[in-house]
This record gives C-alpha cells, sequence and structure tokens, in this order.
C-alpha cells in the first residue's frame, strides 16, 4: 500500500489580511510544511513574495519551510531565500537546463535543492540531474496561479518518476504541486506522490483540519 504523503500547505491561496491567524490555522491542521511560491512577473506572468516576506513568513511556521521559485534568475536570490529561512528551494529545469550547478549551489547554502519540471516538459530531462536534486518538483498546472484544475496527462509523469527512482535506488522524494483535491489525492499519492501541495484544496476549505486529513488519506 502507498504511504501517506506528506502536506505542503501553499500560502498563495490563504487569506493575506490575517497571516498570521492562517500559519497558525494551517499548522494545528496538521500540515507538514508551508509551500511558499515566489513569482516574478516574467517566468510567470504573477507577482508574488520577495525574501522579506518570506522571513516573515519563517517568523510564524516553525516546520519546514519549502520554497518554489518560479523566477527567470534564481543565481541572483538563492543566498537571499535561504537566509530567509527556506528550507527547501526548488528551481525550474525550464530556467536552469541540463546544468547542476544552481542546485549545488542549494546544497551548499545548506538547503534541499528542488528541481521542478513544467506539465509539457518530459521527464527525461531529469536524467542528467539526477544525484544532484533531494526533491523532484512535478507541476500539474501550468505555473502562476492557485486554484487551476490539475492536468490529467500528468499523472502519467508521476508514474514515469516513481519507476525511475525505484530502477535507480534514488532517494530523491516526488513533490506534486497543483490542483491537488479532496477529489485526487488519493489517486496521486497511489502514483507515487510523496509531497502533495495545496493550496485551495486547504484554504479553500472550512475545516482545514478535515482537508488537510482528507489530502492524506491514500
Ligand atoms: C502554481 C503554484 C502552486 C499553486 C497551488 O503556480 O506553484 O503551488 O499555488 O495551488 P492550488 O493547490 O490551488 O492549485
Ligand atoms: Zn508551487
Amino acid at each position: 500500500m502507498a504511504k501517506s504523503p506528506l502536506i505542503s500547505a501553499s500560502i498563495i491561496a490563504a487569506g493575506f489580511h490575517q497571516l498570521e491567524k492562517e500559519i497558525s490555522r494551517v499548522s494545528a491542521a496538521g500540515a507538514d510544511w508551508l509551500h511558499v511560491d515566489v513569482m516574478d512577473g516574467h517566468f510567470v506572468p504573477n507577482l508574488t513574495f520577495g525574501p522579506m516576506i518570506v522571513a516573515a513568513l519563517n517568523k510564524l511556521w516553525k516546520k519546514t519551510l519549502d520554497v518554489h521559485l518560479m523566477i527567470s534568475n534564481p543565481e541572483k536570490y538563492l543566498e537571499a531565500y535561504r537566509k530567509s529561512g527556506a528550507d527547501v528551494i526548488s528551481i525550474h529545469y525550464e530556467v536552469i537546463g541540463p546544468s547542476p550547478t544552481l542546485l549545488d549551489q542549494i546544497r551548499r547554502l545548506g538547503a534541499k535543492a528542488g528541481l521542478a519540471i513544467n506539465p509539457s516538459t518530459p521527464l527525461d530531462v531529469v536524467d542528467s540531474l539526477i544525484g544532484h536534486f533531494d526533491l523532484l518538483l512535478i507541476m500539474s498546472v501550468v505555473p502562476g496561479f492557485a486554484g487551476q484544475k490539475f492536468i490529467a496527462e500528468v499523472m502519467s509523469k508521476i508514474k514515469e518518476a516513481t519507476a525511475l527512482k525505484k530502477r535507480l535506488g534514488a532517494k530523491f522524494l516526488i513533490e506534486v504541486d497543483g490542483g491537488i483535491s479532496k477529489r485526487n489525492a488519493a489517486s496521486i499519492s497511489r502514483a507515487g506522490g510523496e509531497v502533495l501541495v495545496a493550496g485551495k484544496g486547504i484554504f479553500g476549505e472550512r475545516d482545514y483540519r478535515a482537508a488537510v486529513k482528507r489530502l492524506r488519506r491514500v
């Protein structure tokens, strides 16, 4: 049977007028990680959180801080986000290409290195980077906005990644991000998703504890 996944609550879907309250509610609800979507208005059309805001979130959130950089020039900001308290920093294959330099730098800074791939990017691009990342972030929506619909075709990529991991005896975690709800979470976990990101699927629900519990069910 599949292991129950870790839940990474995506703060982009929270009520920003009451962030402190939202963070304490979602922590008490049992979310394992807090997912922070950093968007630069260039790699993606939307603009979100700079390192100062992440540092403020880090003061409120005591567990793993999972920072997803959707930015065109991560080399400029890795150190700043690490200093802001990021425990996991993910960068996009569509930005770095096949070079491991920035993933290695994330590890040198003392964080876990995440490699993110967009829905249209095939899994085999990660082959040459195996050994340089601790987490593979499989996007199941086109990055940019919370509350989009899960792209069903990504399910086969999750299965492929699970098979690859097994075949290599690799240790990286498989994280899935975008459109995860109580309706599809269990099948994503069974396909091999080990960390499920959820924005709307938690913050759009009345009872966060019940939402986290449902998302964890396999
Ligand atoms: C999309 C982001 C996701 C998103 C998740 O660009 O990377 O993390 O906020 O939100 P939901 O779960 O609402 O799709
Ligand atoms: Zn994300």
